[in-house]
């Protein structure tokens, strides 16, 4: 098995190259590419048993129309996208290779060891074990997901934090409240929390919200937000202390489920 060649297209930064390593390590021949360099697109579905897209959530349909086509039906064509229903159901249509959705529930900087990994596999011929012993043998937690419920999770997990997390930022940036200022001033719950703030704003803000935007459930979250929002408008016009913490209590039984 270690004779598999593995082409990951966007293997030069970010989540491509973090898979590289961990393939790497394993023993496996692994092709990166980018928009101008290592293999191109044909080259890499000529060359490679595994061909994985890990390209920003905007270009991942070109990417999996045009590589699709090219794949051996013996082959594995795999993805690491932050959503699963549209990139599963593309890889699906545009191939006639085996299949899985991957979602490492982490980023590129962080430890592998104890970390979520979702797997779809939409149609996975002989390479789930193979996919799956991977993750293990890194110590990751591998979780089998259908891709809907995949994206009705992110859309809690992701989703609705990310758009809470780029709320906060845009509150502060209105009320120019930049961090120099309010230093002084600081909790640690609030350093806290402004160390995701800034790193939704700062790191890689593209990724941040095509995760908001592109989830096919974002709507249902931005309703519930809205809803919430009038709700809580209310209470707070109304000096309603009192029902706000009755609000809070009554809600507070979902978190101990
Ligand atoms: N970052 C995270 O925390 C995280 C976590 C889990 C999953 N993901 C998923 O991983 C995927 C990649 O995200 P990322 O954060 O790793 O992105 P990234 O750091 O911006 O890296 C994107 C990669 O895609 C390549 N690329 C961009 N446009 C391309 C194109 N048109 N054709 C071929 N290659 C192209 C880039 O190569 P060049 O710059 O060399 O062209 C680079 O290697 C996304 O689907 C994202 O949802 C990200």
């Amino acid at each position: 098995m270690k004779k598999i060649e593995i082409g990951i297209i966007g293997g030069t930064r970010g989540m491509g190259k973090w898979f590289a390593g961990l393939l790497t390590d394993q023993g496996f021949t692994v092709h990166c590419s980018g928009r101008t360099s290592g293999l191109t697109i044909p080259e890499t579905a000529g060359r490679c048993d595994v061909v994985v897209v890990s390209v920003p959530i905007g270009v991942t349909a070109d990417i999996i129309k045009t590589v699709g086509p090219l794949m051996r039906k013996t082959a594995l064509l795999m993805d690491l996208t932050s959503l699963k229903e549209e990139p599963v159901r593309w890889m699906l249509e545009h191939s006639a290779s085996a299949v899985i959705g991957c979602h490492p529930l982490f980023g590129p900087q962080m430890e592998t060891k104890d970390q979520n990994v979702i797997l779809c596999p939409a149609r996975p011929g002989k390479w789930k074990s193979w996919l799956r012993t991977i993750f293990l043998n890194a110590g990751a937690r591998v979780t089998e997901a259908d891709p809907k419920r995949h994206d009705e999770m992110m859309a809690v997990v992701q989703g609705l934090n990310h758009l809470n997390n780029v709320m906060m930022g845009l509150v502060m940036g209105r009320m120019d409240a930049g961090p120099s200022d309010i230093d002084p001033f600081t909790t640690p719950v609030f350093r806290t929390k402004m160390e995701m703030v800034k790193k939704v704003f700062c790191d890689n803000p593209a990724l941040y919200a095509e995760i908001i935007i592109e989830n096919p459930h974002r709507d249902q979250i931005v309703k519930q937000c809205k809803k919430t929002l009038s709700q809580l408008e209310r209470l707070i016009q109304n000096k309603d202390a009192r029902g706000l913490t009755k609000l809070m209590e009554k809600t507070a039984a979902v978190f101990d489920k």
